[in-house]
């Protein structure tokens, strides 16, 4: 499972994620506003960023430099920002909750 928070208003919205599947394709296959993931899962487009909830991003083993660089360039960065393309649900990740900017809204 999954939680996927718009920034603004909208309500919260849950979601399975298979395991072995990244964030971004559980939300694809939901559907989830503001994850467009214009390259598939390639870290370069940027627009999968998810701001991670505090409890949950230390759990998330630490990025690849093409994530970290990308995550240098994208709207609205936070510390606990993330590509949810370069997430996999793992375990220990059930429940994770995500807070999409508002730009990608
Ligand atoms: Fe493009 Fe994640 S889908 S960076």
């Amino acid at each position: 499972r999954a939680v996927f928070h718009p920034s603004e208003d909208g309500d919260a919205v849950e979601i399975d994620v298979p395991e072995g599947w990244t964030l971004m394709e559980g939300a694809r296959q939901e559907a989830i506003e503001g994850i467009v993931a214009d390259c598939g899962g390639g870290a370069i487009c940027g627009t999968c960023h998810v701001r991670v909830r505090k409890e949950w991003f230390d759990k998330i083993p630490e990025p690849e430099p093409s994530e970290a660089a990308l995550l240098t360039i994208v709207p609205e960065v936070g510390e606990c920002s993330r590509l949810a393309c370069q997430i996999p649900m793992e375990p220990e990740l059930d429940g994770i909750e995500v807070d999409i900017p508002s730009s990608q809204l």
